[in-house]
């Protein structure tokens, strides 16, 4: 009798679970596993007391540790974010650890309450983008962090979209990665339309580039800027691959590929074969449709990036903007020689790149954007103090709508409902809610650049030099980043005029600050088109 009875309680208890996780919006592993979801919860929420007797350190995990996972997952609910007792990190016996030289006498950083407090922490750009090449359309991002590329059909259709309305509550652009634009792309965030090597979306029957269908696509939506991409880190070389698992028929009408087999891209442009061809290919696009015009590449060898610099200190062509992606950059599926031994890590690539740059005094003409696990402070700060204007995060976006970092992204299996197409497991993804958790966290990651810029005596991250760095190895020595990286400290800085122009934008009072950002992008704009 007594064990019919704790029996039945148990299936009233579980049918109860089951209805309530299935009726939520809030978590989607509940919803997509009722009841066995809880574990997940419970497993994670006594996980400390867990490490201390076995398994990993709250620092061992990759690509995203214990920590920065759980520091994104604070953040995106705008929950309290510190961590108590001091560091776990073992400091004297750290390799490559970052140290952030604050000033003695820090910048006042305005609490809730006091006048100047931003609650949307907007740090927009130092430079404008477009402007050195006079685009029409040339324009100062709004904010320094943004979402970087990652397409529809690697995720989700709600991940999209949480994605674009969390851009837009964030003022951030949003990356459509290199598989054209879908529905879920426009949702009121702007965009940074990405055309890979497959031209998605504008492609003709043959799979070439067809510029008519380009600037239509272009003309019909919230296009700010456009990103050739030539390879990213995770598998530079190789062409985007979508597994035929991922391909839908809504994915197949919108790139415009068949169903029932892989969809590997080349991993070479048709459209153009060398650095000349690539700067007219660029200008082309630019005229026709007067948005800034940019590249995104991982860092192999170093020919190209000597001969565009080259090319640009020496003729009247440029790309507007470059984003260097590091070799430990993520990806929705990669051969995985590519993902672990191909092109160089973030810190490395875009050193070498930037210092080519300096070399033929052309750094100041164009945008850098950075990507490769910089959607944290002080790893996006240090990309900032080597010369990046802006970050773009893409896993850190992910975890922020609830990766769990299953790592099953090539599967077509996410059990977040981000990184599928399988319509049980996406419907557990709510895009509203969700949006509100990109929004926080691209906030919160400015908050703190804003921070720890202002602890080192600057009123903008781009105003914070590699000086403020050492980097410290395992025989407690510290070295100078500018030593390590054999930079010169001032050459991360914008011109003199950007610089003087970011810090009257951030020290304005708050309410004339969204002014100041166009105003200044349209006087800039003018100086160039004027030939200053
Ligand atoms: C699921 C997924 C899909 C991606 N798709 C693209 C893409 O379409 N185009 C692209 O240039 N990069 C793509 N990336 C790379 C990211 O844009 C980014 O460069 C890289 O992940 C490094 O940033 P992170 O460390 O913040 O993730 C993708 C990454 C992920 C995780
Ligand atoms: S499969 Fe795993 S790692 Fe990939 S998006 Fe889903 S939860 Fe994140």
């Amino acid at each position: 009798m007594w064990t019919l009875t704790i029996l039945g309680v148990i299936v009233v208890v579980a049918i109860a679970m089951t209805v309530h996780d299935l009726w939520q919006t809030k978590h989607a592993i509940l919803k997509n596993f009722p009841v066995i979801g809880h574990f997940r919860y419970w497993l994670e929420a006594i996980g400390p007391e867990l490490r201390q007797y076995i398994v990993t350190s709250n620092n061992e995990e990759r690509p995203f540790s214990r920590d920065q996972r759980t520091w994104v997952y604070a953040s995106s609910k705008r929950e309290n974010n510190y961590f108590g007792f001091g560091t776990d990190d073992d400091l004297e016996s750290s390799t490559n650890h970052l140290i952030i030289k604050h000033a003695a006498f820090p910048i006042h950083d305005p609490h809730p309450g006091e006048r100047d407090f931003d609650q949307e922490f907007r740090i927009p750009c130092a430079k404008v983008m477009g402007a050195y090449r006079g685009r029409r359309h040339a324009f100062r991002p709004k904010s320094v962090v943004n979402v970087s590329g990652m397409s529809f059909g690697s995720l989700s259709g709600p991940a999209i979209e949480a994605l674009n309305i969390g851009s837009k509550l964030a003022g951030c652009w949003h990356n459509t990665g290199e598989g054209g634009i879908s529905p879920y792309h426009r949702r009121g965030g702007d965009l940074m339309l990405q055309i890979g090597t497959g031209y998605f979306g504008c492609r003709d029957s043959n799979g070439n580039f067809d510029l008519g269908k380009f600037k239509e696509v272009v003309a019909a939506n919230p296009v700010r800027a456009v990103e050739i991409k030539l390879s990213q880190g995770a598998k530079p070389g190789v062409g985007g691959f979508l597994p035929s698992a991922k391909i839908t028929e809504e994915i197949s009408r919108i790139r415009g590929i068949p169903r029932g087999r892989d969809c590997a891209s080349p991993s070479n442009h048709t459209a153009f074969g060398d650095v000349d061809q690539m700067l007219d290919f660029v200008e082309m696009l630019a005229d026709a449709t007067g948005v800034p015009v940019g590249i995104k590449a991982a860092v192999g060898e170093m020919h190209f990036w000597t001969d565009l610099a080259e090319q640009m200190a020496r003729t009247h062509r440029g790309v507007d903007f470059i984003t260097i992606d590091g070799g430990e950059g993520g990806t929705g599926a990669a051969p995985l020689v590519f993902a672990d031994h191909v092109a160089l890590p973030f810190k490395i690539g875009f050193g070498r790149v930037y210092r080519e740059f300096v070399k033929f005094d052309v750094h100041h003409h164009v945008v850098f954007n950075g990507s490769g696990k910089l959607g944290f402070p002080e790893t996006g700060l240090f990309a900032m103090a080597l010369g990046c204007d802006t970050i773009s995060v893409a896993r850190e976006a992910m975890l922020s709508i609830g990766c769990i970092q299953a790592q099953r992204c090539h599967t077509g299996h996410c059990p977040a409902g981000v990184a599928t197409q399988n319509w049980w497991l996406k419907r557990g993804l709510d895009p509203t809610l969700k949006s509100f958790r990109v929004a926080n966290y691209v906030a919160t990651l400015r908050k703190e650049l804003l921070r720890l810029s202002r602890a080192c005596g600057a009123v903008h991250p781009s105003l914070v030099t590699l000086d403020h760095f050492d980097v410290l190895d395992d025989r407690l020595q510290a070295i100078a980043a500018t030593t390590l990286f054999d930079h010169r400290a001032e050459w991360g800085l914008p011109s003199a005029e950007d610089q003087a122009t970011i810090r009257q934008i951030m020290t304005a009072p708050l309410s004339d600050r969204d002014s100041l950002v166009k105003v200044n992008g349209k006087r800039h704009r003018t100086l160039v088109e004027s030939g200053a």
